[in-house]
């Protein structure tokens, strides 16, 4: 006769390890009044993760545990940098290498096509623009889209799917830390939810005290650069494709398990040209511009050089963010390029 135990079910190594989350996000509370309130206008205070220091908008926090616990497939291909490493031109190249280079199809907006998997949870309801808002798409979208997807994230590796270089591949961009700041400041010159009221020099020191969203840097792009050897990774620069983009178009490819013709190649390389992607309305994100959410006078593919840090950092500016370079690579095999003899 069999006694009325409890049969515990066996739980399966993904689900233990997703039973792991243990993230706490603790409020800044220097980023809700004072100078913060005053450069960040329009965000309602930042959070930091513990363990990881991860700086974010509060609305993330809320939302965090079920992004980490969505579901890649086998054949995704995610591309994860910090922003502004040149995301959205990776982007590009991989949906085209995935989809046949079809013109056509790259016709519909790189955020559809594209999907930027946090992007939805990062800013609290109501700041954004309905229409906006409307075609981004959530987690649920995500789930549903047809494979092969391409998927964007800026999270770091602790706050993705922890077995998410297990199941598919990932391409990880990084880019000079000096350039990401000038195009980091940019950017939050050009979008409204964001707002940085402060000059180059403020918006420098905060990045370098990891009080940027995303932060922190050097955690983000070492943990991946360590992780480089995964045979599910490519760990690009923008720098490379600075200098050859074909070579690295067809290192991609190769990656990738899928073969390009000459032509294919040659008409890659062109449409991924700067002034190209410039003019792309796909991916330059000028719809925005309609929806009263992006200053007129800025541009989300704005210049698109290696070493513009050269115009805006004073010789004081530039030797505190040398010494900060320094000492986060310190130990480290990273090296980063932040001039370029050769660019396109
Ligand atoms: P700049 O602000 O320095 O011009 P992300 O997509 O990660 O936000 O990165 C944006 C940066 O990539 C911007 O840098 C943008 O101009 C640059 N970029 C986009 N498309 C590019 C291209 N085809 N060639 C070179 N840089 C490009």
């Amino acid at each position: 006769m069999l006694h009325n135990e409890e049969v515990s079910t066996p739980k399966s190594v993904e689900d233990e390890i997703l039973a792991e989350w243990n993230v706490e996000f603790r409020k800044v509370e220097k980023s809700l009044n004072g100078d913060f309130k005053e450069h960040f206008p329009n965000v309602d205070g930042f959070v930091r993760s513990e363990p990881g220091g991860f700086f974010m908008m509060d609305e993330y926090s809320h939302h965090a545990e079920k992004i980490y616990r969505f579901q890649p497939r086998s054949d995704d291909v995610w591309i994860t940098t910090f922003p502004k490493c040149g995301t959205t031109w990776t982007q590009e190249l991989v949906w085209m290498i995935m989809n046949n280079c079809d013109k056509m199809k790259a016709k519909a907006p790189i955020i559809i096509r594209s999907p930027f998997l946090e992007f939805p949870y990062m800013l609290r309801p109501g700041i954004m623009p309905a229409e906006m808002t409307q075609m981004m798409p959530t987690l649920e979208m995500v789930d549903a889209m047809p494979s092969p997807r391409v998927i964007k994230s800026h999270l770091p590796f602790f706050l993705l799917h922890p077995k998410l270089l297990d199941t598919c591949k990932v391409v990880y961009v990084a880019r000079n830390p000096k350039d990401v700041m000038v195009s980091f400041f940019y950017h939050h010159q050009l979008m409204d939810v964001h707002g940085f009221e402060g000059d180059i020099e403020k918006f420098a020191q905060y990045f370098m005290d990891d009080e940027i969203m995303f932060s922190p840097f050097f955690p983000h792009i070492l943990d991946a650069w360590n992780k480089r050897h995964h045979p599910n990774i490519l760990f690009l620069f923008y720098e490379d494709m600075k200098k050859d983009l074909r070579g690295e178009i067809e290192k991609v490819a190769k990656f990738l398990g899928q073969s390009l013709s000459e032509e294919q190649l040659t008409d890659l390389r062109e449409h991924l040209r700067f002034e190209n992607c410039a003019k792309n309305e796909s991916m330059n994100m000028e719809v925005a511009k309609q929806f009263g959410n992006m200053n007129k006078d800025g541009h989300f593919i704005r210049k698109g050089k290696t070493g513009d840090w050269k115009n805006h950092f004073g010789p004081e500016l530039n030797k505190r963010i040398d010494e900060w370079i320094d000492k986060n690579l310190s130990g480290t095999d990273l090296k980063f390029v932040t001039e370029l003899e050769f660019q396109d």
